[in-house]
């Protein structure tokens, strides 16, 4: 037999309902906040990454899925929505349109990681992204859109942290800073952050290595070194956080796994589901489009993890709308019948009734019982006096009530 590869899942047809009602509340979500859904390839380029996400990430440098196709091109199954969605947004000079841009995706992505619970290599992210607004108006809207989304999913008990890294200028004093209180305390860090010490000193701050972590207790602070622009903007995104009636706690270690962001960095945590407790990230990242060689554009977004939100809500007991049955079911009592059964499922589907019959050659009563266990709410069985009188009973399987009906009215009486 071969397995499934290690770190993903399949969704079978007994789950797949969970998944709608994600993507339904996701779409739905998006639809109240004007947000038009964007496709973009599950690979692309592997330079898009590296230049995206950033060389001094642990997703380039370590978890990558990175191939070689037949025509020596490389090529990358993306980790991520952002930087494709930049991609296409300077690609398609999306700039030149009616600003902002708002986008959201619902996407596989793929990171070579180690398993755990609400840790896979493949997995799922819904996620935003707001091209064009520059203000905090825009961070606050992209954070309320996250809460709203969980909200509507009825999850509740997670906590929004956020934090401000600041814009490229005060970055640089802070970065000076950090090194500053760094440079003593190397000795007593990992190979990995005595790495990114000189490259990328912010994102020692989110190494999980106890030492490490030690370390970075008593560092300079970001908040403390930002100019006055980002101060003004992070206040502002605070005051409207609050205006929307959202609770935060600022955590001035959140710093982000990903190169690409600049002032407003956020997450939403959930101490239900293990060590894997983020299921939303996201903030401002006003360099990138740049970066990739577009116009320099204010971009501000976030990615939630479906499957780790599908684990919260299964551990916190959070219900899923009952996955439907079909409408009807038509029993067939002998050949002549289940010919008939045949072609009125087929009738009902054609005017839009969710209509199944048997295939297995069960026997009546065994239809009955697999009626039941599909969860259809109506059952009409034929045999030859129905097919005579051309009257049958529809059964309803809630209250066991039946009711007579001609057999040409059927399809009119399920059409609602
Ligand atoms: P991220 O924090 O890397 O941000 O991922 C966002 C979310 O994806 C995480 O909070 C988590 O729920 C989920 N996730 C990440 N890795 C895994 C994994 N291996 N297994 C299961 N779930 C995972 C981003 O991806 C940014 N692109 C978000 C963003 C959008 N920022 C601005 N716009």
């Amino acid at each position: 037999m071969i397995n499934i590869p290690k770190g993903t899942k399949d969704v079978l047809p007994q789950d797949a309902y969970k998944w709608h009602y994600l993507e339904d509340t996701a779409r739905e979500v998006a639809r109240l906040y004007n947000i038009r859904e964007i496709r973009t390839p599950v690979f692309e380029h592997t330079e898009l990454f590296l230049r995206g996400v950033g060389d001094t990430t642990d997703i380039v440098n370590k978890e990558m899925y990175t191939f070689k196709d037949k025509g020596d091109r490389s090529i990358t199954l993306k980790p991520e929505g952002t930087a494709g969605a930049a991609r296409s947004f300077i690609e398609n000079g999306m700039a030149a349109g009616l600003l902002p841009v708002k986008m959201y995706y619902i996407i596989p992505a793929f990171r070579y990681e180690r398993p755990q619970a609400g840790r896979l290599r493949e997995f799922h992210q819904f996620g935003i992204e707001v091209y064009g607004a520059a203000g905090a108006d825009a961070d606050a809207e992209v954070i309320s859109c996250a809460a709203l989304f969980l909200d509507r999913l009825g999850i509740k008990g997670v906590k929004l942290n956020i934090n401000s890294i600041g814009c490229k200028s005060c970055r640089a004093d802070y970065n000076a800073a950090l090194k500053n209180y760094l440079r003593p305390r190397l000795g007593e860090m990992c190979a990995t952050c005595r790495e990114r010490f000189e490259k990328n000193p912010l994102r020692i701050l989110d190494c999980k290595e106890e030492g490490c972590k030690a370390v970075t207790r008593g560092a300079p602070r970001i908040l403390d070194y930002l100019c006055g622009d980002c101060a003004a903007h992070f206040g502002k995104v605070k005051e409207l956080l609050t205006e929307s009636g959202l609770e935060y706690t600022v955590d001035p270690d959140i710093v982000r796994g990903l190169d690409y962001y600049t002032k407003t960095v956020f997450e939403f945590v959930s101490d239900n589901i293990g060590a894997q407790g983020t299921v939303c990230g996201g903030g401002r990242y006003d360099g990138l489009i740049e970066e990739l060689g577009g116009n320099p554009t204010p971009a501000v977004g976030f990615a939630v993890g479906l499957e780790r939100l599908l684990l919260l809500m299964e551990n916190s007991g959070v219900p899923f709308p009952a996955d439907e049955g079909p409408e009807v079911f038509i029993a067939g009592m002998d050949e002549r019948s289940r010919a008939a059964a045949f072609g009125l499922v087929g009738r009902l589907r054609k005017s839009g009734v969710s209509a199944e019959c048997d295939h297995m050659g069960k026997s009546v009563k065994a239809q009955f019982k697999y009626a039941d266990k599909i969860g259809a709410k109506y059952v009409i069985a034929l045999g030859s006096n129905e097919l005579e009188c051309g009257e049958c009973n529809i059964k309803c399987m809630a209250d066991g009530s039946t009711r007579a009906v001609k057999l040409c009215d059927v399809c009119e009486c399920f059409k609602s």
